[in-house]
């Protein structure tokens, strides 16, 4: 297990004057839910994820020695125009990982960034897009230090992603994620995201995640509010208990593959983080009349056919649809049948459990 100071690079063997790397990331859907944290985007509570396939980040990065070293120096382009207003963000992001990767100030960068999915669909993609650009960040390191091991490259990538987007430290690797210290999970850790140690049993392979595009606008309370207001939430101590609780159930659903035990847990952590948004101070809510149409949906079609279909919601209004490879057919059908009415658009979009970040 590392520790942050196993981060902070002393010297670099190697010296390179300019250069290019390119890296996809996903986007992770939560199963146990990270909302609150402590200072340096430390978690106050573990959370697990499955990482996505589909819905991905791809991001390029140049970079070429400068003489000035005072500034970080950057230009971002998103979907090859200029976008200005990404750039306080990545200033912010630099600023915080520069003591982990002391030559930033010593290039000029150029960033080039473009989803897989669209723009305006409501998916948040600071998780996919923080860890892609760790990930590139992490070449360039790799460069420095050819020495380095892959185990540090990834851990590396995935605490750089952390202090961009806490989630996106999950979304460095597959197929399932945890973040956060557990005492049930080998080498968990509060710093970075690591790939569930355990046996996962069949009943999650190729696990679909059909994401329903209720509401495509801007939410009106960001998630860096949403978990600032679990300080002094009445129920914070209790939930973030409940955090540890359902992660040790789920270590047992995922080797026994008990899917009614897992929809149990599943849903109860999506319901649990909108009730602490609904009791927070102050109160908001994220969800919509279409989202819990959808949610009644999903539990008769479920009663009546006894399919293993569950929901899952982030910070949002949009519905994650989640089930068994094998049922996909009847699932997609009642997708289409009866929930596309409640998409905004009739918007959605098809993904499942992928294997993390890759280099292209
Ligand atoms: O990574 P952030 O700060 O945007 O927080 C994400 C929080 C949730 O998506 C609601 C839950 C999670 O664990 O991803």
């Amino acid at each position: 297990m590392f520790t942050a100071n196993d981060f902070i690079p002393t010297s670099y063997s190697e010296s390179i004057e300019s250069g290019n790397f390119q890296w996809s990331a996903p986007s992770n859907i939560a199963l146990v839910k990270y909302w609150g944290k402590k200072a340096n985007q430390i978690p106050a509570n573990p959370s697990v994820s499955f990482t996505l396939n589909n819905c991905k980040t791809i991001t390029k990065l140049a970079f070429a020695k400068k003489q000035n070293t005072d500034n970080f120096s950057f230009d971002l382009f998103f979907e090859g125009k200029p976008k200005e207003d990404f750039k306080p963000k990545i200033q912010k992001f630099f600023e915080r990982i520069e003591i982990y990767l002391p030559f930033l100030k010593n290039y000029h960068f150029t960033i080039d960034t473009q989803n897989t999915f669209p723009h305006s669909s409501g998916i948040a993609s600071s998780a996919s897009g923080m860890a892609a650009l760790a990930m590139n960040l992490m070449s360039l390191e790799k460069a420095l230090n050819p020495a380095m091991t892959e185990d540090y490259f990834y851990q590396k990538a995935s605490l750089l992603a952390r202090l961009g987007s806490g989630s996106a430290c999950r979304s460095v690797k597959g197929q399932v994620v945890t973040w956060g210290q557990q005492t049930n999970i080998e080498r968990s850790s509060d710093l970075y995201g690591v790939e569930f140690p355990y046996n996962i049993h069949e009943n999650f392979k190729n696990y679909q995640d059909t994401i329903l595009l209720v509401d495509k606008g801007e939410k009106q309370v960001s998630s860096t509010v949403g978990h600032d207001l679990m300080h002094n939430h009445p129920f914070a101590e209790r939930r973030f208990a409940q955090a540890h609780e359902n992660l040790d159930k789920l270590i047992v659903i995922f080797e026994n593959g008990n899917l009614d035990e897992f929809i149990k847990i599943v849903e109860s952590e999506a319901l649990t983080l909108h009730a602490m948004m609904m009791t927070s101070m102050p109160y908001f809510i994220l969800m919509k009349p279409n989202t819990l149409q959808i949610i009644n949906k999903i539990w008769k079609f479920r009663n009546e056919t006894q399919i293993p279909v569950c929901f899952t919601l982030d910070a949002g209004a949009n519905v994650h649809v989640l089930y068994p490879n094998k049922d996909k057919e009847s699932v997609l059908q009642f997708i289409k049948d009866e929930l596309v009415g409640y998409c905004q658009n009739g918007q959605y979009l098809c993904d499942e459990i992928g294997t993390g970040a890759m280099q292209l």
